[in-house]
């Protein structure tokens, strides 16, 4: 196990969380945020897919003997390919059931889980959180205006983040007393005096003074309804990783399951976006990433933070 940095309110982890997870504590992390990969090889990324076998696969039957730009081209357009078999499905939860079993041992009872699931695979994510011990409380839907559509496929505006729970200790009462987890914190999160919904709008990625059109929060506010929601600016972080995440959004999911001081643990950290947003928050964060050159990114923004 490699530990990579830590500086007090963070620390990372470069490895499989498969592994580096079985050395940490039980009952020691507050809530669970994280954006595993969705078993599409997004942008030819094998790191997205579950099976290799199939992505190679398919750039054998139609790419053999192409020229390297072609090649490309075809892992990208071929992004999106799911392997929606049953042997596909299979493979993905074997692949995702064990980190999650192992992040339910390291959360304390009663705290929240926040996970990102695709529109294809999200019953497969979800069935993966239950069998790992997760209770599924509710799916938060994130709109957005900017998905690119894919031929044959509706075009995606919607975002899944599956909310789930590992169980309380007793009442949630005496559980909170205890643990410090339990509730969801409804006050930090409300909407001017709304209670917060299981909707969230975020802008078109390209809204700058105006926004574009199809922005859900522009049409919305043309029908004069924007504040029943909660909005978010979609502006991804700048960097190499195909699926950072914007900053408001991620400090917002934090504030909702996570109380001041606690640990955010993610284990598929990425560029570290659940962590920037964890410690602008107040809270701590413990992330694991594979990928040396996204560990980069991750240490160089994390440091960013507390240094200012
Ligand atoms: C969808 S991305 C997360 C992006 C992240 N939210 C961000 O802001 O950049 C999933 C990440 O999980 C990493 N990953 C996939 N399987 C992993 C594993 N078994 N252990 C550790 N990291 C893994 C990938 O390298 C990838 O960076």
């Amino acid at each position: 196990m490699l530990v990579h940095h830590q500086r007090g309110a963070f620390e990372l982890f470069q490895g499989d969380s498969a592994e580096i997870l079985r050395h940490f504590p039980a009952n020691s992390a507050g809530s669970l945020i994280t954006d595993p990969p969705g078993g599409v090889g997004k942008d030819g990324n094998l790191w997205d897919t579950f099976s290799p076998e199939f992505l190679s696969e398919i750039e054998e039957k139609n790419y053999v003997n192409r020229s390297e730009r072609q090649q490309r081209f075809s892992l990208a357009y071929y992004s999106g390919t799911y392997d929606l078999s049953r042997k596909g499905g299979a493979l993905f939860r074997k692949q995702l059931q064990p980190i999650f079993a192992q992040s339910h041992r390291v959360l304390k009872p009663g705290a929240f889980a926040l996970v990102w699931a695709s529109t294809r695979s999200f019953h497969w994510t979800a069935t993966a959180l239950e069998n790992a011990g997760f209770r599924i409380r509710d799916m938060v839907a994130q709109l957005s205006g900017n998905g690119v559509p894919m031929w044959g496929n509706l075009k995606p505006l919607m975002d899944p983040w599956i909310l789930a729970q590992k169980a309380p200790e007793g009442s949630v009462k005496n559980n909170i007393r205890k643990w410090n987890t339990g509730a969801l914190n409804i006050d930090p999160c409300r909407v001017g005096k709304r209670y917060p919904n299981n909707v969230i709008l975020s802008h078109h990625e390209q809204c700058g003074q105006e926004c574009m059109i199809g922005c859900p929060i522009d049409d919305l506010r043309r029908q004069g309804k924007a504040h029943y929601f909660y909005q978010s600016r979609n502006a991804r972080p700048r960097n190499s990783h195909p699926t950072s995440r914007p900053t408001p959004l991620m400090r917002y999911f934090c504030r909702l399951i996570t109380n001041p001081g606690e640990v955010v643990l993610d284990p598929f950290g990425g560029s570290g976006s659940t962590g920037v947003a964890a410690l602008l928050e107040g809270m701590r964060f413990v992330g694991i990433e594979r990928e040396s050159s996204y560990i980069d990114i991750a240490t160089k923004r994390l440091l960013r933070i507390l240094l200012h």
